[in-house]
């Protein structure tokens, strides 16, 4: 099965987060804007990557297809490409520490550390052996890293509705990040309703 995975998630989160630090400085007027809005791109092109996987195993039941499949099939593929893009992330915002002032207090940094600790967590588990040999709590951890996950965006966007110029990104990324996760548990609803009648 590892044999016939398809590894080019992996390759293509890669790609668009490199080409996101290219963007800040192709658009950037100085290093410390470069930086800054490769951080804020690094973050923004994770989030297609990030609601796929969130949302494979919602897809396929929602619109069983061929193409559902697959991504059902390789989503450690697109997750091991979430943890890469989300490294670039983490690249770029430490850029950002280093190049220019930043008024963020340690406390502030907390969620977010948190989030790279599951991040890096779920990657190194999301292999046939640590399933094997976390057996049911595997599912478990893997659950709740993805809603810790899921929680840290949606916080981010959500918060950044109330800052007049980043209110679309805001808007846009809360909107997609809600319905995800209405769609995740709409889905799996009924079955629990057949079970109880
Ligand atoms: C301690 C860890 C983290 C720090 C210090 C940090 C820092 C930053 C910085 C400096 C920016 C650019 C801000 C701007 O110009 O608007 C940014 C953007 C962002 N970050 Fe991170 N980040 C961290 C972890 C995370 C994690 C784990 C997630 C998601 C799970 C995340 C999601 C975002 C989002 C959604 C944006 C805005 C993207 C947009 O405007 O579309 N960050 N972050």
């Amino acid at each position: 099965m590892e044999k016939t995975a398809k590894r080019w998630p992996l390759l293509l989160a890669i790609v668009v987060a490199l080409s996101a630090i290219w963007a800040g400085f192709a658009a950037g007027e100085n290093l410390a804007e470069d930086w800054q809005l490769a951080a804020r791109w690094t973050a923004r092109a994770g989030l297609p990557i990030f609601l796929l996987v969130y949302s494979a195993s919602t897809l396929v039941r929602l619109l069983p297809s061929k193409s559902t499949k697959a991504l059902l099939r390789d989503r450690r593929w697109w997750g091991l490409g979430f943890a890469a893009s989300h490294t670039i992330h983490l690249y770029a915002l430490t850029m950002v520490f280093v190049v220019g002032p930043d008024s963020r207090s340690p406390v502030s940094l907390i969620p977010g550390g948190l989030a790279y600790a599951m991040i890096y967590v779920m990657a190194v588990t999301s292999n046939a052996y640590s399933m094997r040999k976390l057996g049911r709590s595997w599912k478990r951890l893997h659950t709740l890293g993805m809603h810790y996950i899921w929680l840290v965006y949606t916080a981010s966007y959500a918060g950044r509705i109330f800052q007049p110029e980043k209110q679309v990104e805001g808007l846009v990324g809360t909107s997609l990040l809600v319905a995800a996760f209405i769609l995740r548990i709409a889905v799996r609803w009924p079955r629990h309703r057949t079970v109880r009648v």
